[in-house]
């Protein structure tokens, strides 16, 4: 169902106790009608669930294996996600796919097995500057979506586009860009919840939200300020005309 996100991607930073901090805040002040999802390291989501629990703040992880358990040393499961009030996870990252090898197949795999146990997908896809240079932006991302989404309920998925030229510079696509690309994907998914993601920032938030196939921000760097994510949520719903 189509509906207005805006979701926190923590990535690797903080300690628990800045974790912590920064959370408190967050349900100190967020009190807004779109919903709002922090995605903290894996190791900081049981307490956070905790400092979430009477709040409008859900939790999420940011990838997790697609098996329920066994001999995966290093992995974390999605029964485990659940365990600790996980409702949503990251799929597909773009820092998943190019830092730690992660396929389409594997992708796949992992929002499948995520819907099995009761999870929303935050798929991400997204080009990189390379294939934008070769004209190959909507070709890729299709392949993403389709690969990712084949034969899978679309009812609890949310897509994140979050063009991989964009991410950590300051600097996001530009709005024709942005428009285009959200506009293409509507068309695969239809009323799949389409968030944007890359720079995101409270003085962009405003510009980036009045893109109609935009439905909320995969926010980075900018969501690790408690009040500065504030901001990009209240700007966004002024500009959706949320109130
Ligand atoms: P950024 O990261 O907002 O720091 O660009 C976004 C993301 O990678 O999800």
């Amino acid at each position: 169902m189509r509906r207005n996100i805006v979701a926190a991607n923590w990535k690797m930073h903080f300690g628990i106790n800045e974790a912590e901090n920064v959370a408190e805040r967050m349900v100190e002040i967020i009190k807004n009608k779109t919903e709002v999802i922090v995605c903290p390291p894996f190791v900081f989501l049981d307490r956070l669930s905790r400092v979430f629990s009477d709040s409008l703040i859900k939790l999420g992880a940011q990838n997790m294996y697609f098996e329920e358990k066994g001999a995966f040393t290093g992995e974390i499961s999605p029964i485990m996600l659940k365990s600790v009030g996980c409702e949503y996870v990251i799929l597909g990252h773009s820092e998943r796919r190019h830092i730690f090898g992660e396929s389409d197949i594997d992708i796949h795999k992992k929002v499948v097995s995520a819907i099995e146990h009761d999870l929303k997908p935050i798929l991400c896809v997204g080009e990189t500057l390379a294939q934008r240079k070769d004209g190959k932006a909507k070709d890729v991302v299709e392949r993403q979506v389709i690969a990712a989404l084949d034969g899978v309920d679309l009812s609890s998925v949310v897509v994140a586009y979050e063009p991989v030229w964009a991410i950590g510079t300051g600097v996001p696509a530009d709005l024709d860009t942005i428009n285009e690309m959200h506009t293409f994907i509507r068309g695969l998914v239809e009323d799949v919840p389409v968030l944007y993601g890359g720079s995101v920032k409270d003085k962009n938030a405003f510009e980036l939200a009045h893109i109609d196939d935009v439905d909320g921000f995969l926010v980075g760097s900018a969501s690790l300020d408690a009040d500065v994510f504030k901001k990009i949520i209240d700007e966004f719903e002024r500009a959706k005309g949320v109130n």
